[in-house]
């Protein structure tokens, strides 16, 4: 199957003179499921922010699909930038407003002039954000505003959001960082059974290795800003595991699971 994503040559230097990415590339399938792992620093959120160009590149490229979303400017950017999911850590939900209202923010840049005059969005927007939620199993707390909703109630509602906004890419940043293990396996469900069905690459930065082996298809391993570990989840052995984290820190801190 031909790359949905494709990243080259991608780096980011900080204008403290901090080189977050090293030249990077990567070409990421519409059928994968990528873990990105890496150490504190190693360049996660930069990456994966980077993609969504919610913070612009040095240089290099990101497509979609065969869309240059680092050379796209004005409305062609916001027409992009919709059709790119993006979960956060701290779900980046608005407080007051209900869960419908919340995932119905991912179709405003859908709206016609005039809808976003008068604050209002189609029938067709209104259902797919209740479809969402449905997915999402929250179907009974369409509103409900959000301060009122658990934290994995909340990433729920954050999940529906990115798919509300039928989504080309799913990005997310150590999604179940605030999340009881439960929850966070629930999330990671959704987000990989969304990719499956929809076929568009799923790329998280997950907190665990345990989850990037029962989650993802494909790892990646960041290192200063580099790819260093490129492979099936199932080749993700303690060899590894050094090479992206280093020696001491697999056997004091992530103690890879037992074979
Ligand atoms: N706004 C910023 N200004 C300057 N340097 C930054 C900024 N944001 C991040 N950095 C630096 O860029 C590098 C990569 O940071 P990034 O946040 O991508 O790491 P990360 O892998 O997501 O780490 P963590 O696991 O702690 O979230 C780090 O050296 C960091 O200090
Ligand atoms: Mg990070």
């Amino acid at each position: 199957m031909a790359a949905s994503l494709s990243i080259r040559a991608l780096t980011k230097v900080w204008p403290n003179g901090t080189r977050a990415l090293e030249p990077l590339s990567l070409e990421v399938a519409g059928d994968e499921f990528v873990a990105i792992l890496g150490g504190s620093g190693a360049g996660k959120s930069t990456l994966l922010r980077c993609i969504a160009r919610l913070i612009e590149p040095s240089s290099g490229t990101v497509q979609l699909a065969g869309a240059d979303i680092t050379a796209a400017k004005g409305r062609a950017l916001t027409d992009l930038r919709a059709r790119v999911g993006f979960v956060f850590q701290q779900f980046n939900l608005v407080p007051k407003y209900t869960a419908l209202e919340n995932v119905l923010l991912a179709r405003v840049p859908r709206r016609t002039y005039w809808q976003g005059i008068l604050g209002r969005f189609s029938d067709e927007d209104r259902a797919v954000a209740a479809r969402a939620l449905e997915q999402v199993g929250l179907h009974d707390k369409l509103d409900a505003p959000a301060r009122e909703l658990s934290g994995g109630q909340q990433q729920r509602v954050a999940v529906a959001r990115a798919f509300a906004q039928e989504p080309r890419i799913l990005l997310a940043d150590e999604p179940t960082a605030s999340l009881d293990p439960r929850l966070a396996d629930v999330v990671l469900d959704l987000l990989r059974a969304y990719g499956r069905d929809h076929s568009v690459p799923v790329l998280v930065n997950v907190h665990t290795v345990e989850h990037a082996r029962r989650f993802a298809t494909r790892v990646v391993g960041l290192r200063a800003g580099a790819v260093v570990f490129d492979g099936a989840a199932s080749s993700l052995d303690e060899a590894a595991l050094e090479t992206i984290y280093g020696a001491s820190v697999v056997t004091n801190v992530v103690q890879p699971r037992a074979k």
